[in-house]
Formats: structure tokens, sequence, C-alpha cells
């Protein structure tokens, strides 16, 4: 069993071969920020070239808004279809399969200047949003699939690694002296096709999921053979058994289809939790920051704002580390709670800072510490936990269409955000980080009544406490229920 924790070439490989499409979504997430003023002067000249007179700022305002956003409505179509593909092409395959997307949107974003079309940047940004949505499916499965139990949460977290790398490679590669400039941009965009190009060289190489070989194909030979290269041993068996036992756990309990996983009262308190979850790492406000806090921290008066961009993605990166080493000791439950009211303190911080800005200059210095620490909170908890949750709160038969629901929800709230946010800033100026803060608050509380603690627990032990519950709804009444304390046993 001990070589069961062993982490050897090949599986370090693989995961982080597989990782470099978290680090493309991180990437994609950040890149639009620092340059947006450069790629601003070029819609408006392509305006200009066209209808002969400058664009107006409300034109203008929403052109920029939906080359954000609409990232993430190529996430939403994306993270909804996973399930598509995973069972049929396998993981792997899946993963390459996808990098497709990666090529075109790199071809559409690097010539959109050339062409003078700001219609090809928008159609760049939907299909990396798409490969994007497809990768925070893919990835965690592939990664929780091939690694060992013991090592399933840490190696888990390499996923929110590889976003927030990719986010600070971004708003580096984003300054005005590397490519964010007005000759450059192009290729700051069109980067994306550099890793896409790695990681279909490095594919081939890994093998494919070993349970995905085993459960889904039936092909036990392959399977024993991959696991005896990812293990480093030639004795699997202990692995092959817990594989087994999955395999029969599923055919017992069949796949469930996202619309059952709606109706039956079994998966409605997971369901409710995993969305909620999702819901509060998007509505925190986080993306607020990574897609605009340029130009929020040039409101707040701060002189050099893109050197504090890449000083919040490095607070970024280092609070993750944090939360990898704590998570398997402080638990989710706490770390969540713990970033959520972090994030709140923070918001108010910020507001106030931002609010006194005219009276007080040293104002801004204020409002770069608390954007900082706002971010840091967010990386404690929000940030990784909900992402491999879904995966703890269900069953390997209702897993795939909670993943996909989870992601859709996810990706719905971060195109709210997206798109939302540039408005909410003009109507509410200095008070808008204010909506985060009652919303944060609404999320503390719903974690706080709702959510189990799911350190150290088998999935067989959280779906069973989940069962519990929805049975003893069914003879309960809901009332009767939360005097019996039912929610305190998860
Ligand atoms: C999470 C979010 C993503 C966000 C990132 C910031 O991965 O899903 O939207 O940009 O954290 O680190």
């Amino acid at each position: 069993m001990d070589q069961g924790k062993q982490i050897t070439l090949p599986l370090l490989m693989s995961v982080g071969t597989a990782v470099i499409g978290s680090l493309q979504f991180g990437y994609n997430t950040g890149v639009i920020n620092a340059p947006q003023e450069v790629i601003e002067n070029f819609i408006n000249q392509t305006w200009y070239h066209r209808y002969n007179e400058p664009i107006p700022k409300n034109s203008l305002t929403a052109v920029w808004s939906i080359a954000v956003s609409v990232f993430s409505v190529g996430g939403i179509f994306g993270s909804f279809s996973v399930g598509l593909f995973v069972n049929r092409l396998g993981r792997r395959n899946s993963m390459l399969m996808a990098n497709i997307l990666a090529f075109i949107s790199a071809v559409l974003m690097g010539f959109s200047k050339m062409a003078k079309s700001w219609e090809m940047l928008i159609v760049g940004r939907f299909v990396v949003g798409l490969y994007c949505g497809l990768s925070t499916g893919f990835v965690p499965m592939y990664v929780g699939e091939i690694s060992p139990t013991a090592l399933r949460g840490a190696l888990g977290t390499l996923h929110q690694l590889g976003i927030v790398i990719g986010i600070l490679i971004a708003q580096i590669f984003g300054l005005e002296v590397i490519m964010g400039n007005e000759n450059l941009w192009p290729l700051l965009l069109a980067f994306l096709f550099i890793p896409a190009v790695i990681q279909c060289v490095l594919l081939p190489l890994c093998p494919e999921s070993p349970r995905f070989l085993l459960i889904n194909k039936n092909e036990e030979n392959k399977a024993k053979c991959v696991l005896k290269k990812l293990r480093g041993t030639t004795d699997v068996s202990a692995d092959m058994q817990e594989m087994k036992e999955e395999s029969r756990q599923m055919m017992r309990e069949k796949k469930v289809t996202i619309l059952e996983l709606f109706r039956s009262p079994l998966y409605r308190q997971p369901l409710l939790i995993a969305v909620m979850l999702q819901l509060s790492q998007q509505l925190s406000g986080i993306n607020a920051i990574f897609y605009y806090s340029t130009s929020i921290f040039a409101k707040a008066g701060v002189e050099q704002p893109v050197y504090a961009t890449i000083g919040a993605g490095v607070v970024n990166t280092a609070f993750t580390v944090v939360s990898l080493f704590v998570v398997e000791r402080a638990g989710r439950r706490s770390l969540h709670l713990l970033g959520l009211l972090g994030m709140a303190g923070s918001a108010i911080l910020m507001t106030i800072a931002m609010a006194l800005l005219e009276q007080l200059k040293w104002m801004s210095y204020v409002s770069i510490v608390a954007i900082f620490a706002f971010v840091a909170f967010f990386e404690i908890g929000p940030g990784p936990i909900p992402w491999f949750i879904v995966a703890e709160l269900f069953s390997q038969g209702p897993r795939p269409s909670a993943i996909a629901v989870a992601g859709f929800s996810n990706w719905t709230a971060n195109f709210i955000v997206g798109m939302g946010f540039q408005y909410g800033a003009s109507a509410c100026g200095p008070y808008v980080f204010v909506i985060f803060t009652v919303l944060l608050v609404i999320f503390f509380i719903f974690t706080y009544f709702k959510v189990p603690e799911t350190k150290g627990r088998t999935f067989d032990d959280i779906a069973a406490g989940f069962r519990q519950t929805a049975a003893m709804a069914e003879k309960h009444t809901p009332e009767e229920l939360n005097s019996l304390g039912a929610d305190s046993q998860l």
C-alpha cells in the first residue's frame, strides 16, 4: 500500500501536462486586464476606419465588456459539454482534441489587428472560452483519476495553482515593455498557441486514465499496465481492487443524468451545496479584480497600476500555495468560512479607501492593501475548494452530471461579473464592492449552516451522510428535520 503514496516521474509528468489546460484558463482570464487601453485604442481606430468618426463612449464600453466576458460564455458551453467527450474519447484524448480550439482562437485573436476586426477578437475570446470550459472539467477529472488516493487532494489543488500561475504570466507578459503595447498585443493574446503545442507534444506520452480503461472500457490488462507505470511498482493489486469496487458501485448506482440529478431528493442537498459554493467563488467579485484591476488601481490613485496588478498576481499565487499545505489540516469548511469573512472585511476596507480618496491621498495605499488582502483570503478557501469539493460531494454515478452543473453555475456567475462590473462601477462609483460584501455575508451564512466538512472522509461516507438526510426528509417535514439536527450530522 505504501507505494501508493509515491510520486513517480510518469505521474508527475501526466499531472504536469494536464494542468497546462489550467494554465491556459488562468492566462486567458488575466490577459485582457493590462492591455485594456491599447486594445480600446485599436477598437476606436477600427471604428474610425469604418465610420469616419470616433467610437461613442457607450459603444466602446459595450464592445470591451463583450470582449472580456464572451470568454465566460464560451466557458458556460464548454463546461456543460464535458460529459459528451470524456466517456467517448477518453480523458486524455479529450484534452488533446480540445487543443484544436486553442489553435483556432490563437489565430483569430492574433490576426484581428491585421484584419482590422474587433469581431475576430470577440470570436477568438469565445472559442478560447470553450476550450477553458472544457479544461475546467477535463483536468480535475483526469488528475483525480490517475492520482493515488493518498495524494488526490494535493495533486487536485495543482489545478488552481496552474490557474493562478497562468494569471501571473499573463500579467507579466501584459506589461507595456513586454507585449502589452500597440504593436505586440496581438502576440500577447495569441501566445496560448505555445502551451497548446507543448501540451499536444506531451499528451501522447501520457497514459489514459486507468479508471477510464477499466470502468468504462473494461480493458483490465491495459489498466494494470498503466497503473504499474504511474505507481512505479509491479504490485498494483490494491489499486486494481479499489477500482473494481468503484466499478461495482457504479453498476449498482448507474449513471445519473442531469435531469435525474435535479429530480431526485437524494441529490438535492449536495447539489444545492455544490452550486452555492461555485456561486460563492465567482460572486465574491474576484474576477472584478482579475479582469479590471488595472483600471481599479488607476481609479484608486495608484501611480503604476500595472505593477500593482502584478502584485495581486503574486499574492494570489503565494496564498494558493499556502492553501495547498493547510487544506488537509484545517479542513475545507473552516478555510472557506475564513476566506469569505476575510474577503468581506477587505471589501469594506476597499470601499472606505475609495470613498475617502478625494480627501486623503494616502488612501490609495490602503486600497492596494485591501485588494491584496481580498485576493489572499480568496485563495485561502473560495478559490481552490469549490473546484475539487464537487467531486467529494458526489459518488461515482452522479459525479459527471454534478460536475457539469457546477461548472455551468461557475461560468455563468463568472459571465455576470465580467459583463456587469463595468456598469456597476459607473453606477455605484466607489461603493461598487458593497454589492460583493453583501453577497459574501450571505455565502458565509449559507456555508456555516449547510456545508459539511469533507476532510478525511471517504466519498462513500459523505454520500451516506446525504442519503441519511434525504431519508429523514422523506419521513419528516423539513422543520422536524431541523429540530433533529440532521444538518449538523453531515
Ligand atoms: C478560480 C476561479 C477563476 C479565478 C481564479 C483566480 O480558479 O475559478 O475564475 O479567475 O480563481 O485565481
